[in-house]
């Protein structure tokens, strides 16, 4: 660049900076809107499945009406878990699960975003209001284990957690409607 005129250099200079600007400029115009556009149309998205539940009045009726809730053994054998996680607790506090059977885990929020895992297992969601939140798992190991409530939720969020009772098979017996809650210790 020697024999350049310095003002021809500087004016090279100037074109490849804008240039460099004008494609940043681009790519995080793009990013932004991406952002924008998914806000918009996608709303939040639920940890597990797209499965919508009114959070206002999933308590009157339907599965997550109280009488529902807790552990549910079908006639085909299938275990279900269904609980609520709201302000500061999980309904109900202690869950009765067997062991080495699958097992599927339920929840609804009606209030705010909580989380939740299960010590020791793959079980870990957060469970968004408006949706519900679904957890497959087979526990290995009989005992009791602690369910946290893991997203920070309000005031009282450390003092919500529930006991998970791992039962073994032959202390597992659900009654005539395939209802079993945790064994009084
Ligand atoms: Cu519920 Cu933190």
């Amino acid at each position: 660049m020697s024999d350049t005129h310095p003002e021809v250099h500087e004016r090279w200079i100037l074109r490849t900076e804008l240039l460099w600007a004008f494609g940043v400029a681009v790519f995080i115009a793009a990013a932004l809107s991406m952002i924008v556009f998914t806000a918009l149309t996608m709303a939040i998205n639920p940890p597990s499945n797209v499965e919508r539940i009114d959070p206002k009045v999933l308590h009157l009726s339907g599965e997550f009406a109280e009488h529902n809730l807790g552990t549910m053994v079908a006639a085909d054998g299938s275990v279900t878990v269904r609980a609520i996680a709201t302000q500061f607790m999980f309904v109900p506090s202690c869950i009765a699960v067997p062991t080495n059977r699958n097992v599927t885990l339920r929840f609804a929020s009606p209030d705010v975003i909580h989380g939740l895992l299960i010590t020791g297992t793959n079980v870990n969601t957060m469970v968004v209001p408006g949706f519900v939140a679904q957890v497959h798992t087979t526990f290995t190991r009989s005992g009791d284990l602690l369910m946290p409530c893991h997203e920070y939720c309000g005031i009282g969020h450390s003092e919500m957690w529930a006991t998970v009772q791992v039962l073994p098979d032959d202390q597992f017996k659900p009654g005539a409607d395939g209802r079993i809650s945790c064994a009084q210790r």
